[in-house]
């Protein structure tokens, strides 16, 4: 995918308070510090996406327009035991309010960390996703922090878990998996969703 520009196009702090945009969206969901933001910016060649070694960064949903065509959306992230309570069932309320509401939304990239996989936090998510007849993809990310036939071995397991959804093996840091990556969201957007046929 040859990316001609990127363009921030606001963020909601508040559910039902996003931004207006007429193009399909793709959502960016995962646990905290998984890597949400890095996968962005690696898919779309440049640095757009705050990123941060501190997990819970990103504390608002995110919008990004690509080539004036396609909304990617990164959503803070979850599973953050260092932030209060109250604090986490806002971001879940949010995060909630736009996956099950989001008129533009096409498809969902789950990210989860090779060396953890899924866990109950993503089958929580998928169920939910699945409710709202949401399309979603599973993606491991941080690849590169295993060797070969480690990453094989991790592979293999997790696809074991997964119950024959598919996943794909990605790494922001050395780039590999984004062809496909990307092959997967324009499947997402070419499809037309159910609601409109
Ligand atoms: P929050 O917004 O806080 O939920 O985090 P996030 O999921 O957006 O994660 P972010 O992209 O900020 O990355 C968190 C940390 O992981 C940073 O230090 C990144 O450099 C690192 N990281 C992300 N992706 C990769 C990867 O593919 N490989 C390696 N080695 N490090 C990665
Ligand atoms: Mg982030």
């Amino acid at each position: 995918m040859k990316i001609t520009s990127v363009a921030f196009a606001g963020a909601a702090a508040q559910p039902g308070a996003y931004p207006n945009l007429p193009h399909p969206e793709i959502a960016f969901a995962g646990r905290s510090n998984v890597g949400k933001s890095s996968l962005i910016n690696r898919l779309l060649d440049r640095q757009i996406a705050r990123t941060s070694s501190t997990p819970g960064r990103t504390r608002q949903l995110n919008f990004f327009v690509v080539n004036n065509t396609l909304t990617f959306v990164d959503l803070p992230g979850y599973g953050y035991a260092q932030v209060s309570k109250q604090e986490r069932g806002q971001w879940q309320r949010l995060a909630e309010d736009y996956l099950s509401h989001a008129q533009h939304l096409r498809g969902v990239v789950i990210i989860v960390d090779i060396r953890r996989g899924p866990e109950e936090e993503e089958q929580t998510l998928c169920e939910f996703l699945s409710y709202y007849h949401r399309p979603f993809l599973l993606v491991a990310t941080k690849c590169d922090k295993l060797k070969r036939a480690q990453l094989e071995q991790q592979r293999q397991a997790l696809v074991a878990r997964l119950d024959g959804h598919p996943l794909l093996l990605f790494s922001a840091e050395d780039g590999s998996g984004k062809a496909e990556l990307w092959h997967a969201l324009l499947a997402f957007v070419s499809h037309t969703p159910a609601s409109s046929r």
